[in-house]
C-alpha cells in the first residue's frame, strides 16, 4: 500500500478531490478485489496503532467488545475493517462526505461479507441536520487535516476547524472515547482544538520521535479524549 500523507495541497480539502480518487479506488476493486485502496498513514503504522490502543484499553471507559464505533471521514473503511477482525464486534458505521467512498466501502463490504456488521453513510458531517445518533467510541484518521484544508466556514463566519470539537461531542456518549490520528497539527495543537469543558485529553499514542537542528517532535501523533459529562 501507498502511504498518501503528504498534506501539501490545499485540492485535499475539496470534495472533487475525494470524490475522483475514491471513483478510481472503486474501478481498481472492481478489477482487482485484492485492491482496496490507500491506507492512510501506512508509513507510521497508525491504523494499527490505533486499533492496538483501543484492544488494549477495552474495559475502559466506554470502550468495550461490543461498544458502537463510528469513524468519520472514513474513505475506503480499512480502519473499520481490521477493527471487525479483532474483539469489537458491536455496531460500526462509517461515515464519509463523498459518495464515491460510500460505494468504495460498501462494495468492499459486501464482498468480504461484513455488510452485516459495518456500514456506510454519506453526510456531511458539519450539516447541522446530521444526526446519527451516540456512539462510544469516534474515530479519525487524517479527517481534520483534510477539513483543516477545506478552508469552509460555517454559516459564513465560522472556520470548520473550531466546530469540529462541537460535532464530535454531539455523537459521542458520556464517557465516550474520541481517538483522532494526525499530522497536520502537533499533540498540543491538537488539544487547542479538541478540548472543551466535556470533552478532555486521556491518553496519547506513541511514536517514534526525530531529531532535527536540536528539535525533537514526531511526524504524526495520535491522542484519545474522553467525554466527561
Ligand atoms: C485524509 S482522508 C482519510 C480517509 C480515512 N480516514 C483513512 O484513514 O484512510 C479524509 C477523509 O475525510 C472525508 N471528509 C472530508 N471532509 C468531510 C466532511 N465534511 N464530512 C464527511 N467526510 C469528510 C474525505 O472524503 C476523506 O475520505
Amino acid at each position: 500500500m501507498q502511504d498518501t500523507a503528504d498534506l501539501s495541497t490545499s485540492k485535499l480539502g475539496t470534495k472533487k478531490y475525494w470524490d475522483e480518487l475514491y471513483a478510481l479506488e472503486l474501478e481498481n476493486f472492481r478489477r482487482n478485489p485484492q485492491d482496496t485502496g490507500d491506507c492512510w498513514f501506512s508509513d507510521s503504522d497508525a491504523e494499527q496503532k490505533m486499533i492496538d490502543f483501543l484492544v488494549d484499553n477495552i474495559g475502559a471507559y466506554r470502550i468495550t467488545e461490543d461498544a458502537s464505533v463510528v469513524d468519520l471521514g472514513t474513505g475506503n473503511g480499512h480502519l473499520l475493517f481490521e477493527l471487525h477482525e479483532t474483539e469489537f464486534q458491536g455496531k460500526l458505521v462509517g461515515i464519509d462526505y463523498s459518495e464515491e467512498s460510500v460505494k468504495l466501502a460498501t462494495n468492499i463490504a459486501e464482498a468480504t461479507g461484513v455488510e452485516d456488521f459495518i456500514s456506510f453513510q454519506q453526510a456531511d458531517i458539519f450539516n447541522s441536520g446530521w444526526n446519527p445518533g451516540k456512539f462510544d467510541v469516534v474515530l479519525d484518521k487524517g479527517t481534520l487535516d483534510a477539513i483543516s484544508l477545506s478552508g469552509m466556514k460555517i454559516n459564513g463566519k465560522l472556520d470548520v476547524v473550531d466546530v469540529y470539537a462541537e460535532v464530535v461531542e454531539k455523537i459521542l456518549r458520556k464517557d465516550g472515547i474520541f481517538l483522532i490520528t494526525s499530522c497536520n497539527f502537533t499533540q498540543d495543537e491538537l488539544i487547542e482544538i479538541m478540548q472543551t469543558e466535556k470533552l478532555k485529553p486521556w491518553k496519547a499514542i506513541k511514536y517514534p520521535v526525530f531529531q532535527f537542528g536540536g528539535v525533537q517532535g514526531a511526524t504524526i501523533c495520535s491522542i484519545a479524549f474522553v467525554k466527561q459529562d
